[in-house]
C-alpha cells in the first residue's frame, strides 16, 4: 500500500488544536479510500522549543524534514517569542529551503460560508492565487547600521530576480491555460520603479507564449479597491510575496473568514516536499480553549490530497466543508456557532461517510 510520510509541525497557540482535526480527517479518508495511508512524524518545533532550547528547529531540522512527502504546519508564533524570529527560524526557512516558490491560496466563497460583501453573488468570489513565495520583499535581505545611533538606517531590500519571477508567473500561465481562465497580475510599477516595472515586464514577456490566457494587470492599491467592489474580475491571479500574504487575508475576509483559508506551499518540481497550513496565525486570543476553526486545515488537507493526485478525495473533502457549513449545525464562535474544534472535525469526519464503499 502506499505510504505517504507526513512530518506534522503543530506549532504554537491554534495550531496543535487545528492540526489534530487535520490529521483525523486525513486518516479517515486513508481508512475510506483503502489504497493509501498516512504516517504522520511529529516534531515539536516552535515557541515552546524555542524557550527551552533557544532555537526554534532542531539544528539539522531541514535534513529531518527533506526526507518526507509533505510538511503540515499548524501555526507559529507566541508573544513571548519575537515574531521576526519564531517565523524566520521556522516557517520562512522551511519555505526557503525547500524552493516552495509557489504559494497556492484559494479565495473561494463556498456554499455556506458567510461573505460580509453586499450586491455580490457567491460565484462571483471565485479565485485562486498564485503568491510568489520565494523572495521579492520577503528576501530577508538589508542591514541595520548604527543601531540605537540617532544616525540609525534600516533598509530592507526587495530581490526579484529574472528566474524567480518567471518561474513563478509561468507556473500562473499555465494555470490559467489549464483552467480556461483568465490571468491577472497584481504589481505597483507606479512607484516601485524598478522591481514592479521588472514584474510587469516579465509578465509581459511570458504572457507572448500564452496568447490564448485573457490577462489584466492591475495595481495592487485599485486590486485591493476591486476585491471588495467587484470580485469577479479575479480568476487565476499572481502577485508578488507580500502583495499575495496581505490580499490573501483581504480574500479570507470575503470568503468565510480566517478560519476557512487555506494555502499549499508547494515545490513543484518535487524535488523538495511541500508544506501545506492554514494561513491564519496561532491566534493566541482564542488559544486552548477548543474555539479554533479547523476547516481552513481540512481545506488544506484537501490541497494536499490534490497534490498527491488524489483529486476525487480532494474536492470531496470541499463537499464535506460546504455541508457542514450549510447545516449550520456544528461549527465554532467564528462563523456564528458554539461547537468545539474537535466537534467540527468529527462532523466532516461523519460527511466522509457518504463515500464509503465508493
Ligand atoms: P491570527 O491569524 O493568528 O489571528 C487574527 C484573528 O483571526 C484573531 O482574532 C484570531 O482569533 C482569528 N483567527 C485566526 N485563525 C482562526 C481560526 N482558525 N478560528 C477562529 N478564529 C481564528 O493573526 P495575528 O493575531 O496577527 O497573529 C498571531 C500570531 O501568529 C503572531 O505571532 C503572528 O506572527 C503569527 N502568524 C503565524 C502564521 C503562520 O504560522 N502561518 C500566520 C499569520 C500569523
Ligand atoms: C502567512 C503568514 C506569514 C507570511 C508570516 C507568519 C511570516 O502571514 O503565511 O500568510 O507573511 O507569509
Ligand atoms: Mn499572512
Amino acid at each position: 500500500m502506499n505510504t505517504y510520510k507526513i512530518a506534522v509541525i503543530a506549532g504554537d497557540g491554534i495550531g496543535p488544536e487545528v492540526i489534530d482535526e487535520g490529521i483525523k480527517v486525513l486518516d479517515e479518508v486513508a481508512r475510506l479510500d483503502g489504497g493509501f495511508r498516512f504516517e504522520f512524524t511529529h516534531f515539536p518545533w516552535g515557541c515552546e522549543y524555542y524557550k527551552q532550547t533557544g532555537r526554534m528547529m532542531a539544528q539539522d531540522g531541514i535534513e529531518q524534514l527533506s526526507k518526507f512527502d509533505a510538511i503540515f504546519l499548524g501555526a507559529v508564533g507566541s508573544p513571548g517569542v519575537p515574531d521576526h524570529i519564531s517565523l524566520w527560524d521556522l516557517l520562512l526557512i522551511i519555505r526557503k529551503s525547500f524552493d516552495q516558490y509557489v504559494n497556492l491560496r484559494p479565495v473561494k466563497l463556498i456554499e455556506g460560508a458567510p461573505c460580509p460583501l453586499k450586491d455580490v453573488k457567491r460565484e462571483d468570489v471565485d479565485m485562486i492565487f498564485i503568491r510568489e513565495n520565494s523572495e521579492g520583499e520577503y528576501a530577508g535581505s538589508g542591514s541595520w547600521l548604527f543601531k540605537g545611533k540617532p544616525n540609525e538606517v534600516v533598509i530592507q531590500d526587495g530581490v526579484f530576480s529574472r528566474f524567480g519571477c518567471e518561474r513563478v508567473i509561468r507556473y500562473a500561465y499555465e494555470l490559467a491555460r489549464k483552467e480556461k481562465k483568465t490571468l491577472t497580475s497584481i504589481s505597483k510599477g507606479n512607484a516601485l520603479n524598478y522591481s514592479m516595472v521588472f514584474w510587469d515586464q516579465i509578465f509581459a514577456e511570458v504572457g507572448e507564449e500564452y496568447p490564448d490566457v485573457k490577462t489584466y494587470s492591475y495595481l495592487v492599491d485599485a486590486a485591493s479597491m476591486f476585491m471588495i467592489k467587484d470580485p469577479k474580475r479575479f480568476e487565476v491571479v499572481v502577485t508578488s510575496n507580500l502583495f499575495g500574504d496581505i490580499l490573501t487575508d483581504l480574500g479570507a475576509a470575503i470568503a468565510g473568514g480566517m478560519g476557512l483559508a487555506a494555502g499549499a506551499n508547494l515545490n513543484p518540481e518535487r524535488k523538495f516536499p511541500s508544506m501545506f497550513e492554514p494561513i491564519h496565525g496561532s491566534a493566541p486570543d482564542i488559544a486552548g480553549q477548543g474555539k479554533a476553526n479547523p476547516l481552513a486545515t481540512v481545506w488544506s488537507a484537501s490541497q494536499m490530497l490534490d497534490f498527491f493526485g488524489h483529486e476525487q478525495w480532494g474536492a470531496r473533502l470541499i463537499d464535506c466543508i460546504e455541508q457542514v457549513l450549510c447545516d449550520k449545525q456544528t461549527l465554532t464562535p467564528d462563523l456564528g456557532g458554539n461547537s468545539s474544534t474537535s466537534a467540527v472535525g468529527d462532523a466532516i469526519v461523519e460527511k466522509l461517510q457518504q463515500y464509503k464503499g465508493d
